[in-house]
């Protein structure tokens, strides 16, 4: 890519002083004392001179012709355009992260070493990594599971289901239970889809709203999805908040770690909020003054500010850092101290704590209540299977969506 950034900086600016490429160079590169030479590469076995990053002849048809170093010279190399890759011994490139040459349940994943240090593009095929249950599925591209028939990592209007070769696949088909045939898209069920605010997409391929669902918000007659803003004021989420025989009902709460102010909105804790320019939101959403002097953190536990780096109000190991949590373009700057091992959250040591109490378990890095909803998307729960690992598992009957974002 930067190669081609190299030519339409030539072609385009050519009074401008620009750099050559190294293959511009009539020492380096044979070819570049021709008309044109500097988009053709020397081929050593032929003599002759190639247009760079022509995909076949002289390479195999799916490799192209790239630049390489031989001595001081710059060749031509055979190589897999970005995004593919080539077993060992090989001419072949195949699309990563697909099946690929690839066995079936199997996926053609880069070998790290041979981008970063030759860029030669080498691939391997591997298994997926197991999900926490058969909800999910693996994704290669970025190593994360979503919930199936969602749409998860995958462009709107297809969603993710498993694929024919036992892989995630973005999938859309006319005969899918998701399909909206007027715009030819697939959607999550109880995610908004193609429908109009207030309404959902239901089963049986249809928008609409039901009072029995507990995606309904009486206030504005409407349905919105789970753990998304919905019709809540700012700072807040769409959540289930308890699940109880009759049903369950989502309501408008509080962001973890916000509080509600007069205005209605939720704001972080520790940061200015809607309060005058020396305070910050308390809990119970009061604004109070900043206790502390400038350059100084809030330890809420303390009720006192002390300095970034102290190890006081921490325990050992441990010193005070800013909230990595907190996201200034967003929440504002926030007073808020946390105690951090090295440079990251404790998370290990928390993470044990965690599993040995009675009741709790750790998941995706954090400590949650076992047998709630917890982290888990709506209709499931977080459960310990016979080995001790914790997962989310869908409660019988219930409505497994999308799972919560990181707020
Ligand atoms: C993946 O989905 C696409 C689009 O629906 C489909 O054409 C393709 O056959 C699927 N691949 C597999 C391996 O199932
Ligand atoms: C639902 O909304 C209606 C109309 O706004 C109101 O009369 C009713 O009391 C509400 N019910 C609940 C449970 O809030
Ligand atoms: C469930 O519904 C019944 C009958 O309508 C009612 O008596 C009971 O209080 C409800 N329970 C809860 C937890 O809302």
């Amino acid at each position: 890519m930067a190669a081609w950034i190299w030519i339409a900086a030539l072609l385009y600016s050519s009074h401008a002083a620009v750099l050559p490429p190294p293959w511009a160079d009539v020492r380096r590169n044979p070819c570049a004392s021709r008309p044109r030479g500097w988009l053709m590469l020397y081929w050593p076995s032929d003599g002759k001179c190639y247009t760079i990053y022509k995909k076949g002849h002289p390479c195999s048809e799916t490799q192209e012709l790239s630049p390489g170093r031989l001595g001081g010279r710059t060749v031509a190399e055979c190589k897999c355009p970005p995004g593919t890759a080539q077993l060992p011994h090989t001419k072949t490139c195949h699309k990563l992260f697909e099946r690929g040459p690839c066995r079936s349940g199997e996926y053609f994943a880069p070998v790290e070493e041979s981008f970063n240090m030759r860029g030669e593009r080498q691939g391997m095929c591997v298994r997926p990594q197991q999900c926490a249950d058969e909800t999910l599925l693996y994704w290669p591209p970025d190593g994360r599971c979503y919930y199936r028939l969602t749409q998860g990592p995958c462009y709107t209007g297809s969603i993710l289901d498993l694929g024919d070769d036992g892989l995630a696949n973005c999938t859309c088909t006319s005969a899918s239970p998701h399909y909206w045939e007027l715009d030819g898209g697939c959607y999550a069920h109880y995610s908004r889809g193609p429908c109009e605010r207030g309404q959902l997409f239901l089963p049986g391929a249809r928008c609409g709203c039901d009072p029995q669902l507990p995606h309904y918000h009486n206030a504005t007659a409407g349905c919105y999805e789970l753990d998304s803003l919905g019709p809540c004021a700012k700072g807040h989420v769409f959540a289930i908040t308890e699940v109880s025989e009759n049903g369950s009902r989502a309501e408008c709460r509080c962001k973890n770690f916000h509080a509600r102010a007069d205005d209605g909105a939720c704001y972080r804790l520790y940061t200015r909020g809607p309060c005058a320019e020396d305070e910050m939101i308390s809990r119970g959403g009061r604004c109070v003054r900043v206790p502390c002097g400038r350059g100084r953190l809030y330890v809420p536990e303390r009720r006192r500010c002390y300095r970034p780096g102290a190890a006081e109000p921490c325990r050992a190991g441990e010193h005070l850092a800013f909230d990595f949590d907190a996201r200034p373009a967003l929440d504002g700057i926030s007073h808020n101290g946390v105690c951090v091992c090295g440079n990251q959250p404790c998370v290990q040591k928390e993470m044990s704590a965690c599993s040995l109490r009675k009741g709790t378990a750790a998941f995706n890095g954090a400590c949650h209540i076992l047998n709630a909803q917890g982290p888990c998307s709506a209709g499931s729960w977080l459960t310990r299977d016979s080995t001790g690992r914790t997962h989310c598992q869908c409660r019988p009957g219930g409505i497994c969506t999308k799972k919560m974002e990181n707020s």
